[in-house]
């Protein structure tokens, strides 16, 4: 049996990132049928559209996908192609385990802490406009479907995984309205769930409490701006935007893809740690089913780790992206 996955390789180093892990996926022996698309500018210079039609009609059939970075334009240009993915197939749970590997130095040994990032809404609904010149408004959307959608996915996790606590993170002592909203549907989901500790923080203050002490948190969630901010704060945990994978995950569909962006500084220069994808393509493979082939790649992720030898160079290796992949492939297949 192949699986048929749609692969968005991205830009900046998600091509680099991207190839590293089809490599590591293939060398498992599961057949895989790879659906490829460019998007963003690569996209639109060869299509005159910044997501193909194709590309929807792909996910609409394969309803998995693996997707590198994509670079969004600051302050102008086209809008997020990755928030338009996630609105368009409904991927309303961004889900992102923040853990230690082994062998690894950083600056928390064995965190573990899952944040749920609400993915649809919030301000990232794209709603802004200027008012007169010199004024303009960003518009925060929060309803109560999407709101009450998040805390069941946040609490339905954490039942069958056996965390023991949640939670929300907010900021309604100012947005009343809008994260008293959010507010309102977590603590109504939370009381069909009396196993599962519940509890509120403020967003600024759960800054401050993580950095002292990651501990005192299991399970987070949130809705969409806090949830970017908090994981990438979260992964400085555990190496660096290196190591944090993320599932974004609707009803219909999934798309796997690394928590951090298309790193422009590095790219192209066979630099970046493919770490961080390679964990979001194991989401993936469980999530198809495959967990023998998960348990291999993780285990000779590990060993790589373990040995020390062909680290990249934000973890202070000198290996390149394709040589670490060399690695894992080699250490999949030595007996050990
Ligand atoms: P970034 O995550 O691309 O980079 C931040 C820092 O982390 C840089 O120093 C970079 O070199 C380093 N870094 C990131 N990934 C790494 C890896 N795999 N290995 C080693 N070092 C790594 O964040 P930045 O610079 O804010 O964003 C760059 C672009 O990426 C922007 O256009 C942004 O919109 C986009 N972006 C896209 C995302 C996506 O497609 N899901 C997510 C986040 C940002």
């Amino acid at each position: 049996m192949s699986h048929k996955v749609t692969l968005i390789p991205g830009d900046g180093i998600g091509p680099e990132v991207t190839n590293a892990v089809v490599r590591i996926l293939e060398a498992t022996g599961i057949r895989f049928e790879w659906e490829t698309f460019s998007v963003g500018a690569e996209a639109f210079e060869k299509y005159g559209e910044y997501i193909p039609k194709d590309l929807i009609a792909s996910l609409e059939r394969t309803r998995v996908g693996l997707k590198g970075p994509v670079t969004t334009p600051v302050g102008g240009g086209f809008p997020s192609i990755n928030v338009a993915l996630r609105k368009k197939f409904e991927l309303y749970a961004n889900f992102r385990p923040i853990r230690n590997l082994p062998h690894i130095p950083t600056r928390y040994p064995d965190v573990d802490l899952i944040i749920v990032r609400e993915n649809t809404e919030g301000l990232y609904s794209g709603l802004e406009h200027e008012v007169v010149p010199g004024v303009v408004e960003s518009l925060k959307v929060i309803t109560e479907k999407a709101s009450t959608r998040i805390a069941k996915f946040a609490f339905e996790y954490a039942r069958k995984n056996q965390r023991k606590k949640i939670h929300a993170i907010h900021k309604a002592n100012i947005m009343k309205l809008s994260d008293g909203l959010f507010l309102r549907c977590s603590r109504a989901v939370a009381k069909d769930y009396p196993e599962i500790t519940y509890a509120e923080h403020i967003v600024d203050n759960t800054c401050m409490q993580l950095v002292m002490n990651p501990y005192q948190y299991d399970m987070l969630v949130m809705e969409n701006l806090y949830g970017d901010i908090l994981s990438d704060l979260c992964a400085a945990f555990v190496g660096g935007l290196g190591f944090v994978p993320s599932a974004n995950l609707g009803d219909e569909c999934a798309v796997f893809e690394a928590v951090h962006g298309s790193a422009p500084d590095i790219a192209g220069k066979n630099l970046a740690n493919p770490t961080a994808l390679l964990r979001s393509a194991l989401l993936m493979v469980r999530h198809l089913g495959e967990y023998e082939a998960s348990t291999q790649i993780r285990n000779a992720l590990e060993r790589v780790y373990r040995h020390r030898e062909k680290l990249t160079r934000d973890i202070g290796g000198q290996a390149g992206t394709s040589e670490f992949a060399d690695a894992v492939i080699a250490e999949m297949q030595s007996p050990s």
